[in-house]
């Protein structure tokens, strides 16, 4: 996602938005590359608190509020937003396939048993976060449907691509749902590979 966004140029000069920032590197990033302001949310104390140090100790402004993507319009509009949600699909019973203890808060990758519990209402609202000629970067696996954030985001007007893939081999999260995720249909059975997508899609 960050190189993706360097190579689109988006961010020199805009106004731009990092949802779902976690530690913060897509905001610091997109500070980096010269974004005349960046504002980042997270629901997680933790990880405000991680995002903010990030970006003191990388010498950027960056201005990391505690706060849901669901209001972050209120902030807004923006030129660019970025977007690395949390999307692995869960069982509702989380003992059917359970994580190691030590991976850190599910908050961060748990998204409901199709993975698109923050998906789906994101992509919805991306007009609302987006200023004239606005432009959201949107990352996520081939497991939680493609096909279904182009078809969302094209639905509200926007016209959307995807621009860059890339294969990668399980983490711990993905390792621990593989069996359920057979079961389920979602993987076929064997592979421990998923495909990460980014999806671009732009104010027309
Ligand atoms: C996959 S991590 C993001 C990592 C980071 N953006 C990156 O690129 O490395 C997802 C983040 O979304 C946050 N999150 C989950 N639900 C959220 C919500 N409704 N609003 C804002 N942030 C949320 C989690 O706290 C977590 O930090």
């Amino acid at each position: 996602m960050a190189a993706t966004m360097a190579t689109t140029g988006l961010a020199p000069g805009n106004r731009v938005a990092d949802l779902c920032t976690g530690s913060g590197v897509l905001a610091i990033e997109a500070a980096r590359l010269g974004a005349e302001s960046v504002t980042a949310f997270d629901l997680s104390g933790e990880a405000v608190a991680c995002a903010r140090t990030n970006a003191a100790a990388a010498g950027v402004v960056v201005d990391v509020r505690q706060e849901s993507f669901r209001t972050a319009a209120l902030s807004g509009p923006f030129d660019l937003v970025l977007c690395n949600p949390p999307y692995v699909p869960c069982p509702e019973d989380p003992e059917v396939a359970p994580v190691p203890a030590n991976i850190g808060p599910a908050l961060a990758y748990d998204a409901g048993p199709d993975g698109r519990l923050v998906l789906d209402p994101l992509c919805a609202a991306a007009p609302d976060l987006l200023g004239d000629e606005g432009t959201l970067l949107l990352v996520q696996s081939e497991l939680c449907g493609i096909d279904a954030s182009l078809r969302s985001l094209r639905a509200t007007g926007l016209k959307a691509s995807v621009i860059a893939r890339q294969w990668i081999p399980f983490g711990p999260v993905l390792t621990a749902r593989a069996r359920w995720l057979e079961s389920t249909g979602r993987l076929p059975v064997g592979r421990r590979t998923e495909q990460l997508i980014v999806i671009r899609a732009d104010v027309p």
